[in-house]
């Protein structure tokens, strides 16, 4: 574990042939992954060569498609590296790309299509059956070096370190592609966003409450309700509480929440958040690894107009808009780093659910 203010932007060249990296060839625990040696990649047309800073491990891209489970195993080619949202500087530059050069800093977002159809051209790039990720359908930057779609990189604001733009520039994209679809967050919005301990749900709680929300939040554990006070959160709850829609209603000063961001898929969770969202309200999900399904009252949900929305993901689109409020000084909050040696480790400790915020991989 290192302190996340030590991680400095690497030089960009020379590229050496061969890199380090973290590897594996078999689906397994997180014993599977190995440091080794392998080819330094060539950016092709349309690409550039980041040297890696600092990458996320996330629960799902990185330790279910470890494990083998599916969507992740039919889609990953072994021996596979992992890694998705990173940062790190231009190292070399493909044919054809422009307004990226050398030495750079650039956070890479990881979501990209493989070919156009009309979600993409109608800006729903996410939807599309063609959608793919970095670190899932191509080698990822769990390494010193990664090439990756020059569409996808953006300029880092220079007074953002390598992690803290890891910390936004997937998580911030899907929130604020979340906030999007229900018309966008407002000062005075209520939100509610159960498990805002997660790596997920605490850049939507923050951003949420950076666009001037009143935000509640949850989470199961005492000592992780403390650490969301500590972030600045006023209003910090726990969903296994039999009375929480009346606390959220209290909090929100008498009146129901107008946006929920449920990831979690739980069904309590679920049922009580529920209860506590005004009519007209909304519920949004990008996640549910915690369960599949979940109780709607549809009676109450026609009565009330409230409306459940999926968000698969962030786009280019809601990447810009996160981008922009990273320059306008939000941060996302990162628990802690491990050196790229240490990936074992880190996949253990996302596994044991002890983080609050972003769990990030450092690259030396
Ligand atoms: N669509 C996308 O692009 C995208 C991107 C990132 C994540 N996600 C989704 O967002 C969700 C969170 O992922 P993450 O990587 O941010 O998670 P994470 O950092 O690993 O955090 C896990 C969260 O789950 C909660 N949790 C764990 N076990 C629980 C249990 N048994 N009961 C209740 N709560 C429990 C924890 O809350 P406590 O504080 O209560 O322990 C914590 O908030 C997942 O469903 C993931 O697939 C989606």
């Amino acid at each position: 574990m290192t302190d996340s203010s030590a991680i400095s932007w690497p030089e960009a060249g020379p590229v050496p042939p061969s890199m380090r990296a973290v590897t594996f060839s078999e689906f397994g625990g997180p014993e599977v992954l190995t440091l080794g040696e392998v080819e330094t990649p060539e950016p092709q047309a349309g690409e550039v060569l980041v040297r890696v800073a600092a990458v996320a491990v996330g629960r799902t891209l990185d330790l279910a498609a470890r494990a083998g489970l599916e969507p992740f195993a039919s889609a990953v080619t072994l021996p596979h590296i992992l890694g998705a949202e990173h940062a790190g500087t231009v190292a070399a530059v493909g044919e054809g790309v422009t307004g990226l050069a050398l030495g750079d800093h650039v956070a890479t977002f990881p979501v990209y299509n493989a070919f156009e159809d009309e979600y993409t051209r109608s800006g729903h790039s996410e939807v599309s059956p063609g959608v793919r990720m970095i670190g899932t359908h191509r080698p990822g930057a769990y390494a010193q070096y990664v090439a990756v779609p020059a569409s996808n990189v953006r300029i880092v604001p220079a007074d953002v370190d390598p992690a803290e733009a890891v910390a936004v520039i997937l998580a911030g994209a899907v929130a604020m592609n979340q906030f999007v679809r229900v018309g966008g967050i407002h000062e005075g919005s209520r939100v509610v966003v159960p498990g805002a301990t997660s790596a997920l749900g605490s850049t939507t709680a923050l951003l949420a409450k950076h666009l001037g929300a009143t935000v509640v939040v949850t989470s199961r554990d005492e000592a992780k309700r403390a650490r969301l006070r500590e972030l600045g959160f006023e209003h910090v709850l726990s969903t296994h509480d039999e009375d929480f829609a009346d606390q959220v209603r209290t909090a929100f000063g008498g009146l129901g929440a107008q946006l929920i961001v449920d990831n979690l898929g739980l069904e309590e969770t679920w049922r009580r958040c529920f209860d506590a969202l005004a009519p007209g309200g909304t519920v949004v999900t990008s996640g549910a690894f915690l369960g599949l399904e979940v109780p709607i009252n549809v009676r109450r949900l026609y009565l009330l107009s409230q409306r459940v929305v999926g968000v698969r993901t962030g786009n280019l689109a809601s990447v810009d808009l996160a981008w922009a409020e990273l320059s306008a000084g939000f941060r996302a909050q990162i628990d802690r780093t491990f050196p790229l040696e240490d990936a074992a480790h880190a996949h253990r400790y996302v596994a044991s659910s002890e983080n609050v915020g972003r769990v990030i991989l450092t690259i030396g």
